[in-house]
């Protein structure tokens, strides 16, 4: 055997390109840290789900269910398939049907067409990998999601901004782009196009059934030599709270061509749990499939089990109506607070969601709310942290960008939150002087 090298070894990796594109994830990073170095912090930052409603019971029953029955027990343990496990697909796509106010035809997607991930972020990963080459554009709304800005960043696509407003993206500003796009000669650079449907991250606004229409005629239409899709992103549907559900936009695609459907049990049960799905045009579910099946050849299928015996027992709904009852209140505190004391300091706008974990705040022009800028640090220090709207945009976006601030209801009692807008009110004040 050659004795080992005595010669150092370079401490430098070489990392790819795509690493190196990609830039790790900043803004969670930088407010991770700030939590941590400042424990009595009240963040309304996180994204993450209301701890006090997080199904416990609910999953040891579901749990007791699985286990009990050996063979059961033993099929949950085993690996499972890459599309993911059918029962949970039928009830996924049985539910999505029924909400949407129609019977299994001709015009809905078969069963094939759902694929079961590890959380929907993988989804609209792998749906990037599959569409898009370096330098390919996805039309999103400015703002957006920010952790989809971090995907397509890693697979060296363009975000492209589209105008939002009180009712999420503007079908006419996403044409405006297409035609931007087409006049440079890059609409055969145009891939898709994102959006969250219901109670969006971080604006909070619902689509409305329109709208919807008009992004899948936008997309039909500017699909000229290759289609363009529609991303609907459904992850906050069921977070509900006030009025009507409207009809997903994969409804207004009645023949399948252009949406990709995403949803994921993060936000209505567990994000722990972390089961994902998505619905795709048919011609999609192969490379899909193909890519899934490199990544981890099926997601958890431990998880799926479970969730199929929460949607079988009934234990779903069940859930659903607590955890409606308590973001409710929490959305109703965060709501109530920005009136008392946010409204006297003027010249703050903010929307009034009916659902979903975010409050959008548009402060004076002129206002950086952003990591560096007066405002974060005072609040820092002054005891809130929240996420500076200005993560939220794509590069080179139309609107406002730094005087902008996303709030979430999420993790925090209705008293904190309470407290938390007070001091940001105060720090606010400050500020503007
Ligand atoms: C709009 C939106 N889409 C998708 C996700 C991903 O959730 P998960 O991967 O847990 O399903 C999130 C999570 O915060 C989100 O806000």
């Amino acid at each position: 055997m050659p004795a080992p090298s005595t010669q150092n070894v370079a401490k430098e990796a070489t990392l790819s390109r795509r690493a190196l594109s990609a830039g790790g994830e900043p803004i969670t990073n930088a407010l991770m840290a700030r939590t941590l170095a400042q424990p009595d912090l009240i963040s309304l930052a996180a994204g993450f789900v209301d701890y006090d409603t997080l199904p416990a019971e609910p999953v040891r029953k579901a749990l007791e269910a699985v286990l009990s029955d050996p063979a059961r027990a033993r099929a949950a343990l085993q690996y499972g398939t890459t599309v993911g496990y059918t029962p949970l697909r039928e009830a996924i796509l049985g539910r999505l049907l029924a909400a949407d106010g129609c019977s299994a035809g001709a015009a809905n997607p078969a069963l094939d067409q759902v694929v079961l991930t590890a959380g929907s972020n993988q989804l609209l990963y792998l749906v990037g990998d599959v569409l898009l080459d370096p330098d390919d554009v996805v039309i999103t709304g400015a703002p957006t999601y920010f952790v989809l800005l971090g995907v397509l960043a890693n697979l060296g696509a363009r975000a492209v901004g589209a105008e939002t407003d009180a009712d999420g993206l503007l079908p006419e500003a996403v044409e405006e782009q297409l035609q931007r796009l087409d006049a440079a000669g890059e609409l055969d650079r145009v891939k898709a196009i994102y959006v969250t449907t219901y109670y969006d991250n971080p604006t909070g606004a619902t689509v409305p059934a329109g709208r919807r229409a008009a992004l899948v005629d936008v997309a039909r239409r500017f699909s000229r030599k290759h289609k363009i899709y529609v991303i609907e992103d459904s992850a906050y549907r069921e977070l509900r709270y006030d009025g009507e559900d409207v009809p997903s936009l994969r409804s207004f695609d009645p023949a399948g061509e252009v949406v990709i459907h995403t949803g994921t049990f993060s936000k209505s049960f567990s994000p722990g749990v972390r089961v994902g799905w998505g619905v795709l045009p048919p011609e999609l579910v192969p490379p899909v499939l193909a890519a899934k099946g490199h990544w981890d050849f099926g997601s958890p299928n431990f998880n799926q089990h479970l969730m199929a015996t929460v949607m079988e027992l009934g234990i779903f709904d069940e859930h659903i109506e607590a955890l409606r009852a308590g973001y409710r209140r929490k959305l109703g505190a965060l709501l109530d607070a920005a009136d008392a004391f946010l409204a006297p300091l003027g010249g703050i706008e903010w929307l009034r969601p009916r659902g979903g974990l975010y409050v959008w705040l548009r402060l004076p022009e002129g206002i950086d709310t952003g990591l560096d800028g007066p405002l974060f640090d005072r609040a820092v220090r002054e005891g809130v942290l929240y996420v500076p709207g200005e993560h939220c945009f794509p590069p080179g976006s139309p609107g406002p960008v730094k005087n902008t601030i996303r709030l979430s209801h999420g993790i925090q009692s209705c008293e904190s939150i309470r407290q938390a807008v007070e001091v940001l009110a105060v720090a606010i004040g400050r500020v503007l002087g």
